[in-house]
C-alpha cells in the first residue's frame, strides 16, 4: 500500500503513488443497452447541448488513443508496482470508454453525423503533436486533459443535475465515464511526476490544452449544428450558453479546480471527491458486465 488516508487526509508515503485509500484502477467491463430509439436532442431537448456532448464523444477515441500511448511510453521507467500497475488500468478503462463511445458514435454517425471526419481531424492534430513535441511534452499534455475530464467528470458526479437532461438511456454511460475519470486522475500525472516533468512545462502544457480542447470541442459542436436539419435558434444557444458558462454552469464552475492546477505543490487527490465513485458503485451495478475490481480486492 502506497497511500495511506491518516487523519483526514492523503499522505505520501515515499512512493510515487497517491491515491485515496478504497479507490482503484481497475477496468470494469460494461453494458448500457444504448439503441437507436434516441432523439437527435437527447439531453434537455437542446440541439445547442446535445452537440455539446456529441462532440465531446467524437473526440474521445482519438484523444484516449493519444493518452495511452503518452503513458504507456514511460511505463519502463517506473519502477514503482502500483504505478506500473495503474498504469495497465488506465489504459484498459480508457480502451473501454473508446469501445463505448464508438457505440454511441455509431448512433449519431447513423443520426446523420459525420463523426469519421471528426476523427481524423482530431487524430490529424494530435499526430502533428507527435511528430512536433517531445514525449515528455506529449505526457503532460494528457496529464493536463486528464485534469480537465476529470474536473468534468468530479462535476457532473457532485451535481447530478447537470445530467438530469440527458434521454435516460444514455445518461449512463457519462456518469461511468465520469466516474472512472474521477478514479484514474492522477494516473498521468503521477507518471508525468515520476520521470522528473517540471512545474514550468505542466503550466506552460496546461494553458496550450486549455485552449486546445475549447477549441477542439466547440470547432465541432459548430459545425454539427450547422449540419443539423433543424435551424439554429438563439433562445436554444442562449440556453446553452447558460448550461457551460452561466452562474451555475458546466465550466464556470470548473474554474476554481482549473486554477488549483497552477499550484506548484498541487496534485489531482488534493482534491479527495472518492466519495462520488463509491455512491455511483452503489446506484449502478446493473450496468457492469464484469469487473476485475473485485478479484483484485
Ligand atoms: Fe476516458
Ligand atoms: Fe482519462
Amino acid at each position: 500500500m502506497y497511500g495511506g488516508v491518516v487523519h483526514g487526509s492523503i499522505m505520501m508515503m515515499g512512493a510515487l503513488t497517491r491515491i485515496p485509500d478504497g479507490v482503484r484502477v481497475k477496468l470494469r467491463r460494461m453494458r448500457f443497452g444504448m439503441d437507436d430509439e434516441v432523439p437527435s436532442h437527447w439531453v434537455d431537448d437542446s440541439q445547442f447541448i446535445s452537440h455539446f456532448f456529441n462532440a465531446l464523444s467524437a473526440i474521445f477515441p482519438e484523444g484516449e488513443k493519444f493518452f495511452i500511448d503518452s503513458v504507456r511510453f514511460f511505463e519502463g521507467e517506473i519502477s514503482d508496482a502500483e504505478l506500473r500497475g495503474q498504469i495497465r488500468e488506465f489504459a484498459r478503462q480508457e480502451g473501454h470508454h473508446t469501445y463505448q463511445h464508438r457505440l454511441f458514435n455509431e448512433i449519431i454517425t447513423r443520426q446523420g453525423l459525420p463523426v469519421a471526419v471528426y476523427e481524423q481531424f482530431v487524430r490529424e492534430l494530435l499526430d502533428h503533436g507527435r511528430q512536433q513535441r517531445s514525449e515528455k511534452f506529449q505526457l503532460a499534455m494528457t496529464a493536463c486533459l486528464e485534469h480537465l475530464t476529470a474536473l468534468m467528470g468530479g462535476l457532473v458526479l457532485e451535481h447530478p443535475e447537470l445530467l438530469e437532461g440527458m434521454d435516460p438511456k444514455l445518461r449512463p454511460l457519462w456518469a461511468w465515464h465520469a466516474v472512472e475519470e474521477t478514479e484514474h486522475k492522477a494516473v498521468a500525472f503521477d507518471v508525468y511526476r515520476a520521470v522528473g516533468g517540471s512545474y514550468a512545462m505542466r503550466a506552460y502544457v496546461m494553458l496550450q490544452a486549455t485552449m486546445l480542447f475549447f477549441s477542439v470541442v466547440h470547432r465541432i459542436q459548430l459545425d454539427m449544428m450547422r449540419r443539423d436539419s433543424e435551424r439554429v435558434r438563439a433562445r436554444d444557444v442562449l440556453k446553452g450558453l447558460d448550461y457551460l458558462w452561466g452562474r451555475a454552469g458546466f465550466f464556470r464552475r470548473m474554474v476554481p479546480g482549473y486554477l488549483r492546477w497552477y499550484k506548484p505543490s498541487f496534485h489531482p487527490w488534493d482534491d479527495d471527491n472518492s466519495s462520488v465513485i463509491e455512491h455511483w458503485k452503489r446506484e449502478n451495478a446493473r450496468y457492469i458486465e464484469s469487473a476485475t475490481e473485485e478479484a483484485a480486492a
